[in-house]
């Protein structure tokens, strides 16, 4: 395609209105003090009304997707407006302290503040040149390391998008290992020249099951290994049996430390025992379950996960910085990057530094390390101990209401930050029961099967949850019962 030239003659040419858009956009430059005191006039007051608003929002009928883009602007305090009008009446609160679905971190002050700078000053994340983008990933990820009280220097990694991508490098890292192991390379000959790989999971998230699809691996494609009665554990003598009976080249264990339901943790020690005797690489998705190393009543829950050979973990959800931040670790950084380097004259670099580019899926990449760093920087550990502390407490405190009350039964006592509880009566009931609860605006659960009954889930993930809460959290309940 030839270059048009920026000529006098073919600027007179393009179009006017296309030109005073642009122009538009020079104004909201001269106007960008006022235009960030507004928006952040109007992030503060949603941040603060997250604790008194609906918790979900259950009608967007008000919004219309197939509004027809407009053809000239009117700048940016003008669709500050729009949003006001039209997309923030029709949010939920999932940032305050009564959002209990899936497992949703909020986020800290000085999250908040860490990811706007990352916007602002927008670096691509590719790796260390003429940046120091890198090096701050680079800290972040030995905090991390710190935190799970894994050693920073045996393991490495990447921030990811989320746990699900995490877990996918965690496939195609020990895909590569174990194909490696027996002289194939999987990362050039692809996922055919090693046919007889073997993956073994237990309770596997639904992530996972959905990675082993976009790795061409297939997500029927793995040993069911039995749980433990009435959990989700992985029940260490079938995995025993089932590897003993492979004959597979390359052969992946997939363990929980939190499972999303019960919050249940693998032993990870006899599953690396395990490992090391069968020759299999050990993936561990810890997404929410690594943070446990926080609160001194739980961390020996994680006793064992240094000798995994990835992990996945999450900063999105209980170290509460915004979407999207996941945590990939790996004791075995050169496979990694072995199977996510990008090659191109245009990306080489000299600069000394992790590149991150060849560590993950993406090439462009968010400054997604700059939330963590500010907010590690301005709470600590403790800061972060105090969130996970917490969240158990009024996990145990609400299973423990649940346990007193007549009309509802306890799932399973939480281990970690997760209450899973239901009603008394059918699971026809109790889906009433959860949307009755979900229309009280006052909280919000999800719902979830768990042995073989329909319940609902409260995961607490959230810094501003407060005792106050809970005490709206069941009288809310106690209405609708
Ligand atoms: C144990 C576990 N693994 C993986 C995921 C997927 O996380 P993400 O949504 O960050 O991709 C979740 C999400 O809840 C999870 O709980």
């Amino acid at each position: 395609m030839s270059r048009v030239e920026n000529t006098a003659e073919n600027r007179a040419e393009s179009s006017p209105t296309a030109d005073t858009a642009r122009h538009l956009m020079f104004d909201d430059l001269e106007k960008l003090g006022r235009i960030l005191v507004q928006t952040g006039d109007m992030a503060h007051s949603f941040i603060q009304s997250a604790d008194d608003m609906d918790v979900t929002c259950r009608d967007f009928s008000a919004f219309d997707p197939s509004r027809a883009l407009p053809r000239q602007g009117r700048g940016t305090l003008d669709a500050l407006r729009a949003v006001q009008d039209d997309i923030l009446p029709l949010l939920a609160a999932s940032i305050g302290p009564r959002y209990l679905g899936f497992v949703t971190g909020g986020t800290t002050p000085a999250a908040l503040v860490g990811d706007w700078l990352a916007s602002a000053i927008d670096q691509n994340a590719t790796g260390p040149e003429g940046s120091v983008n890198a090096a701050v990933e680079e800290q972040v990820i030995n905090w991390l390391c710190e935190i799970a009280n894994l050693p920073a220097n045996r393991f490495d990694g990447v921030l990811t998008t989320g746990a699900t991508v995490s877990n996918l490098l965690g496939l195609v890292a020990g895909r590569q290992w174990c194909g490696e192991k027996v002289g194939v390379d999987i990362d050039a000959d692809g996922a055919g020249a090693l046919p007889d790989l073997q993956l073994f999971a237990a309770s596997p998230h639904a992530s996972m099951i959905k990675d082993m699809s976009i790795a061409g691996i297939g997500r029927n494609n793995f040993t069911k290994i039995v749980t433990l009665p009435g959990s989700e554990q992985t029940d260490i003598d079938d995995l025993k049996a089932k590897l003993d009976a492979s004959d597979a080249r390359g052969k992946i264990v997939i363990a929980s430390a939190g499972t999303v339901n019960a919050t249940d943790f693998d032993d990870l020690n006899a599953i690396a025992d395990l490992c090391a005797t069968y020759g299999a690489w050990l993936h561990v998705d810890a997404a929410f379950g690594m943070f446990a190393a926080l609160d001194d009543r739980r961390a020996h829950l994680l006793a064992g996960l240094e000798r995994a050979d990835s992990i996945t973990s999450d900063g999105h959800k209980w170290l509460n910085v915004p979407y999207d931040c996941g945590i990939f670790l790996t004791r075995h950084i050169g496979v990694l990057e072995k199977c996510c380097r990008a090659f191109a004259p245009y990306l080489e670099t000299r600069a000394d530094g992790n590149m991150y580019i060849n560590r993950g899926v993406e090439n462009s990449r968010r400054f997604r390390a700059l939330p963590l760093w500010v907010s590690m920087q301005a709470y600590g550990r403790d800061g972060f101990a105090g969130i996970v502390r917490a969240n158990c407490d009024q996990a145990a405190d609400l299973a423990a209401w649940v346990k007193s009350h007549d009309k509802l039964e306890l799932m399973r006592d939480p281990k970690l930050n997760v209450t899973m509880f239901t009603g008394v009566g059918s699971d026809d009931d109790n889906r009433a029961l959860l949307d009755r609860i979900n229309a009280s605006g006052k909280l919000f659960l999800t719902p979830t099967i768990y042995g073989g009954r329909f319940g609902f889930r409260a995961a607490f993930s959230n810094w501003r949850t407060r005792d106050h809460d809970l005490v709206i959290i069941k009288q809310a309940i106690d209405f609708v019962l």
